[in-house]
């Protein structure tokens, strides 16, 4: 039998919505005792203040798994290793989980606050109330939109959902629910870049948002 302490580790841990202030302390600990510290740029800018120690591995899409190789490969020569997700890691992050999961025996998850939570607080409602549904993802994208029609004509829950940067973004997403059926009087509230400096929220009905022609940004969120 292997003991959980035998073979190559690396923590993740979901670094918040974006003002370094939601960093849990377990988080920032993590990020001070490490060797390595990878993720998207924009995620590591949060934590780069308390990444002061560590060799910083920033990732693009494009360049994602040689990334993950490079720093994997230094865990194997003794080094630790910390991964940085935007958020909660339970939260629409499975698919960087998966990418760090394949490569080493043992993963240690550090939770943090989600934009989810920090939406449910803007507007005040319960997770008991809620239906959750992301479109941030490679496969399955016409399943969620399905269901998010579904509980749109349901009417008993709010939605939180969250787009797909940047090919099915809020004004799309309400131009193709109107087409499925569902009332554009519908009111709806979009959050953009939540605890961020340049934070906005936009509400109004489903018809108004599927006529907005602005762009949004990639870190948006549609109640
Ligand atoms: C890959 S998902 C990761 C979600 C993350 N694990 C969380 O708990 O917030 C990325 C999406 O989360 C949403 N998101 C993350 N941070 C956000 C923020 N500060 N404001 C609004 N939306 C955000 C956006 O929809 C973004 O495209």
């Amino acid at each position: 039998m292997t003991a959980a302490t035998d073979g190559t580790r690396v923590t993740i841990i979901g670094v918040g919505p974006g003002d370094n202030g939601f960093l849990t302390l377990k988080g920032k600990q993590a990020i001070e005792e490490a060797d390595l510290v990878a993720g998207f740029q924009t995620v590591l800018n949060v934590v780069i203040p308390f990444a002061k120690n560590a060799e910083l591995c920033p990732m693009a899409y494009r360049d994602q798994e040689e990334v993950l190789d490079y720093a994997v490969g230094q865990v194997k020569e003794g080094k630790s290793l910390v991964v940085c997700a935007w958020g909660d890691l339970n939260v629409s992050a499975k698919e960087l989980l998966d990418r760090v999961r394949r490569r080493v025996d043992h993963v240690d998850l550090v939770p943090g606050i989600s934009s989810v939570q920090i939406a449910m607080s803007r507007s005040g409602i319960s997770l008991e109330d809620v239906v959750f549904i992301t479109l941030h993802r490679r496969d399955g994208k016409e399943s969620a939109l399905e269901e998010l029609v579904y509980y749109l004509k349901d009417g008993r829950r709010n939605i939180i959902l969250l787009p797909s940067p940047y090919d099915l973004m809020p004004a799309g997403i309400a131009a193709g629910v109107i087409e499925d059926g569902v009332p554009g009087d519908h009111r709806m509230t979009v959050y953009q870049r939540l605890t961020h400096d340049d934070e906005q929220s936009w509400s109004g009905s489903v018809s108004e948002c599927a006529a907005i022609t602005t762009d949004f940004s990639d870190l948006s969120i549609m109640i």
